[in-house]
């Protein structure tokens, strides 16, 4: 279908922290790229974000700096705007969801489905806390996940293997503010019946979006079709967020999740009078960048809530990337074990094209990846500078040196087979790239942009025009041919700018001054050409494009890591300690704000019903389609068992083989991603949130008690 509109959304951050860079790479950098692209083809589109300033990551961060909520987001929204500003990302307007445009908008939505009788009404009991006197959802209630085992997973969500929970689901739970032991209470809430849209959704994603959508999306989204959908309360007790418009609503507000979403329509209708064209008509592209852990709420919930309302158009791709670590390790926010923006731009000052290299080159497009300081140099130094930079500045030092600076003129009748299937390679990198962007393959995108780069330094290289110059009478002999070499690498320069425009904004700029070209060169219908600069036109010195990372900022930036991680872990057991100066505090996105109490006191008896064996590991494998669990075969003396664990973030299957570890023998069997796993092995947590095998200290015989 031919589109007339783009309106393309990036997931609104929890004005809860600065943004760190697993951030930028899971949407906000390709959501750039794409609008870039879309730009510089002259499309009708609109770039929207803004912050999320509701829901229990608010409050649960103000209450840990003793302040507002409001005063919470008031803080955290201009930090990341500005991160976001200093990185280029380009949006056209970023909002607040604390705007009153956007409390009406959200308010109107609600009343819409009210009357039209969509919500079930309900009055149910719910965890509570008596001691802080609050009810206990989402992330104000942890506990052990039913699917997992992972006992500190949220009402909401469990972080270790990634499944959608609600605070009944959870084994043992305790409250996220006190741990205290939560007691149930009588409340009424409005639940959007999402089973009701279940055969709609199936028709909609699971025999329509097949082909178009990434698998991760897809797989997810039909996981959660086939396993049924239940209603979801879409209001909470509380004082923070939109307020329920309803006469006995008192106390109640819209469900972070409810208004959230609509934030993506009210800043479009702050950012122009014509923004229901772009909500409204068939022929816009609605495209969502998120990162995975949002994909439920775009691809289920927000559509089923869309459908009901009537009169929006629905996502047409929602590309939502995997997971970016760090340094081989999850990102935690609350481990303070995160890259921040704001903290990137202060330490590498005009150096933004130069992450939004690394992280394009390395995004997680379809599996968790990760970020290292040490392939950041890499990847800086060996490719950018090496290849894209190096090409730019010997084509204009040598244009200077032995063309007096000025595009040079081309002899038709010299022109051989090289030049040729060089200027064929131009022509071609276009469609190549287009291909990539179309797909939301950035990464593969990338890649072409800096292979073309690789082919005019082997083409500079095989020509040699210095050599060909070496004294004034060979240069005098051969200067038509230089000539034609030099104006075929500045028409790929040229071509590299348009090229490169949307994944390194700031580099196609220089570019342009470089060449003394308007920003209109960078127009997508430009790139394939031979003939944008004109000969005899001349050109300004080459300008450093990027510069090396050197060993001291990689050491620097490594042990910077090191000490954010050790102040947080130990700010986290005070607990009452001030921030460190100059440091981010660490953001709460979801975590208990007191260490966990010690669990009730057992009897021996009770321990002894624990069948607690050694086992080793002979086997290890992923899971599939499950970042978190590893599959392992465990000896266990008289017999072999089969043993899912949440490890896999923290062990590779092939260092852990011939391990021996501690199982629990007698635990009753559970299937996880159609895998029964029987047992569970020990492991012990660091302050640092590494996991340790709790293992016999010298070998045992498999099958040994543990007593
Ligand atoms: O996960 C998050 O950070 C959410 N604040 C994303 C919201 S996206 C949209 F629905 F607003
Ligand atoms: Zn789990």
């Amino acid at each position: 279908m031919d589109y007339k509109r783009y309106l393309i959304t990036a997931a609104l951050p929890y004005a809860n922290g600065p943004v760190h860079i697993g951030h930028l790479a899971g949407c906000y950098l390709p959501a750039d790229i794409y609008v870039r692209y879309l730009r510089a083809q002259k499309r009708d589109v609109k770039f929207v974000c803004g912050s999320d300033e509701h829901g229990v990551p608010i409050t649960i961060r103000a209450m840990k700096e003793g302040i507002t909520p409001q005063d919470v987001v008031d803080k955290y929204n201009g930090i990341i705007k500005e991160s976001f500003a200093d990185m280029g990302i380009s949006f056209d307007i970023y909002s607040r969801t604390s705007n009153a445009i956007h409390h009406d908008t959200s308010q109107a939505f609600f009343t819409k489905l009210f009357n039209d009788g969509v919500f079930e009404e309900r009055e149910s009991e719910q965890y509570y806390d008596e001691s802080k006197d609050i009810f206990l959802a989402d992330r104000y209630i942890t506990g052990t996940c039913p699917v997992c085992g992972n006992e500190n997973a949220y009402g909401d969500q469990c972080e270790r293997c990634g499944s959608t929970l609600s605070p009944e689901q959870l084994l043992n739970p305790r409250s996220a503010l006190s741990s205290a032991v939560p007691v149930k209470r009588k409340t009424k809430h409005w639940y959007f019946p999402l089973d009701k849209y279940e055969g709609w959704l199936k028709e909609w994603i699971v025999d329509g979006k097949k082909d178009e959508w990434k698998p991760n999306v897809y797989g997810q989204c039909k996981s959660w079709i086939d396993s049924g959908l239940q209603p979801r309360a879409m209001t909470r007790d509380s004082t923070w967020g939109v307020p329920v418009p309803l006469a006995d609503a008192k106390g109640k507000v819209l469900y972070v999740w409810f208004d959230a979403p609509i934030g993506y329509i009210s800043a479009t209708k702050e950012l122009t009078n014509q923004w229901s064209d772009y909500w409204c008509s068939e022929d816009t592209k609605l495209v969502h960048f998120i990162g995975k852990d949002n994909i439920v709420f775009h691809c289920i919930i927000f559509p089923a809530m869309l459908k009901a309302h009537g009169g929006f158009v629905l996502p047409e791709n929602v590309p939502a990337n995997e997971f970016l670590n760090i340094e081989g390790e999850k990102v935690s926010t609350s481990r303070n074990w995160a890259v921040w923006v704001n903290e990137y731009v202060k330490d590498f000052p005009d150096q933004q094209d130069t992450l939004r290299y690394v992280l394009c080159s390395n995004s997680p497009e379809t599996k968790d990846n990760d970020f290292t300081w040490k392939d950041f140099q890499d990847r800086t130094n060996n490719e950018l500078v090496s290849i894209f930079g190096n090409f730019i500045n010997r084509t204009f030092v040598l244009m200077h040196k032995l063309c007096n600076g000025k595009v040079p003129p081309v002899k038709d009748e010299l022109i051989n087979d090289a030049d040729r299937a060089l200027a064929a390679e131009i022509a071609a990198s276009k469609q190549k790239v287009e291909n990539c962007l179309e797909h939301y393959k950035f990464r593969d995108g990338l890649f072409e942009v800096i292979d073309l780069a690789r082919k005019g330094n082997k083409y500079l290289q095989d020509n040699a025009p210095w050599s060909l110059a070496k004294t004034p009478e060979l240069q005098q002999q051969n200067q038509a041919r230089i000539d034609i070499c030099l104006h075929l690498c500045l028409q790929l320069t040229a071509n590299l700018a348009i090229l490169a425009n949307p994944f390194l904004p700031f580099t196609a700029g220089k570019m342009c001054k470089m060449m003394k070209v308007v920003d209109r060169m960078l127009d997508w219908e430009n790139a394939g050409k031979t003939n944008l600069l004109k000969v005899g036109y001349s050109l300004r010195a080459a300008e450093l494009l990027f510069r090396k990372i050197e060993d001291t900022e990689v050491a620097a930036q490594v042990e910077k890591l090191k000490i954010n991680l050790k102040q947080a872990t130990s700010l986290k057991m005070e607990n009452t300690a001030p921030k460190p100066a100059g440091q981010p505090a660490p953001a709460i996105v979801a975590e208990t704000l007191e260490a966990p109490a010690q669990k009730p006191e057992i009897t021996i008896d009770d321990f002894m019903k624990m069948d607690l064996r050694a086992g080793t590991i002979v086997k290890a494998e992923k899971v599939e389609k499950a970042d978190k669990l590893l599959k392992l075969e465990l000896d266990m003396g008289t017999e072999m068992r089969t043993v899912v664990s949440g490890i896999a973030l923290h062990f590779k299957p092939e260092d852990i083989i011939g391990k021996q570890v501690t199982v629990v023998a007698n635990l009753a069997p559970r299937k996880m991603r159609g895998i029964e796993s029987r047992g569970m092995i020990l492991m012990a947590q660091n302050g640092d949130g590494r996991l340790i095998f709790v293992s016999p200290l010298e070998v045992a015989d498999n099958g040994s008690e543990v007593r």
